[in-house]
């Protein structure tokens, strides 16, 4: 038994050694017994683009990069090839989220996007996994970072004719790039919490429907459970609707797992049911 198994509730992959090892080595995929489906019969003879997830937090702080990183992680072991984007150049935690290291940074990508070719690809990105590809930088925080609408369009363009599915961790919809994310996206997760403000803005993002024909929005109430959090009847009046899933509040597994830098679903049960739900909707089967 693994020292950690009493805090994350289930058994861990990793030795007591390995998981004090500071250097992070890609986790292994696993199939998951509750995904029932196998890698997505497109693989890498894809015909069509693999389909592209937006996540969004209805404010900062709300969970939008654990669900991101914890949706790619899913669809990656149950589904097929995943890529995962951290649009936040310069402040984004995905992949300290998964213990990586980020890449040579896309910067020349978004000055040219012209020059997103698979090459480039290879470079940037990091893998978590056989079948998880992590796109992260960590740009200074001195510089000013704006990625154009056309460097993302490119960067996505290439991402998706690799993977079955890119899963990008918009953050707040702010600025060009999530806008051109946002319509590019054939599925929006809009991410939040069951605070005030935060259901405010899930309501006000509901409504900014996406124009893109066929394109789906989902929410998810994270963390619930949380102390002090509104009774689910008011938080259905406020939004309108019963969320499209919730996550459980779970601070202790969910820290831990960061610590080893793997998904917290290989630990806690109650999250792995509801990411199973979870995932199986997103990925559209
Ligand atoms: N279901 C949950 N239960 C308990 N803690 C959670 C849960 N989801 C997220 N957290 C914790 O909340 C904190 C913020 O989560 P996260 O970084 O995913 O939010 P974010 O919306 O991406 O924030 P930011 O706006 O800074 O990008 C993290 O410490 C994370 O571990
Ligand atoms: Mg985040």
């Amino acid at each position: 038994m693994n020292l950690l198994d009493p805090i994350l509730g289930g058994p861990t992959a990793r030795s007591d050694a390995a998981s004090r090892t500071p250097v992070r080595r890609p986790f292994a995929p696993r199939p998951l017994a509750d995904a029932a489906d196998p890698a997505s019969p497109a693989g890498d003879g894809r015909t069509r683009p693999g389909k592209l997830i937006a996540v969004v937090g209805a404010r900062g702080g709300v969970g939008a990069t654990t669900v991101a990183v914890h949706l790619a992680a899913w669809l990656s072991e149950a589904r097929g090839r995943t890529a995962l984007v951290d649009l936040d150049l310069q402040g984004g935690t995905v992949a300290l989220a998964l213990r990586l290291k980020p890449g040579p940074m896309p910067r020349e990508a978004v000055e040219a996007p012209d020059r997103v070719d698979d090459l480039f690809m290879e470079r940037a990105t990091v893998a978590a996994s056989e079948r998880l590809a992590v796109l992260a930088a960590e740009e200074p925080i001195k510089d000013a970072v704006e990625v154009g609408g056309p460097a993302v369009q490119a960067l996505l363009d290439r991402l998706q004719l690799r993977h079955d599915y890119a899963v990008v961790d918009v953050g707040r919809p702010q600025g060009r790039a999530a806008r051109a994310v946002l319509e590019a996206a054939s599925l929006r997760v809009l991410v939040g919490d069951a605070s005030r403000p935060s259901l405010r803005d899930l309501v006000r993002l509901r409504a900014a429907a996406p124009s893109r024909p066929g394109a789906r929005v989902m929410t998810v109430l994270n963390r619930l459970g949380a102390p002090g959090e509104l009774a689910m009847a008011d938080l259905v009046r406020t939004l309108g609707e019963p969320p499209s899933h919730c996550l459980p509040y779970r601070p202790v597994p969910l820290a831990v797992a960061a610590g080893i830098g793997e998904p917290v679903f290989r630990h806690c049960r109650r999250f792995r049911e509801a990411m199973a739900w979870l995932g199986a909707d997103a990925a559209g089967r």
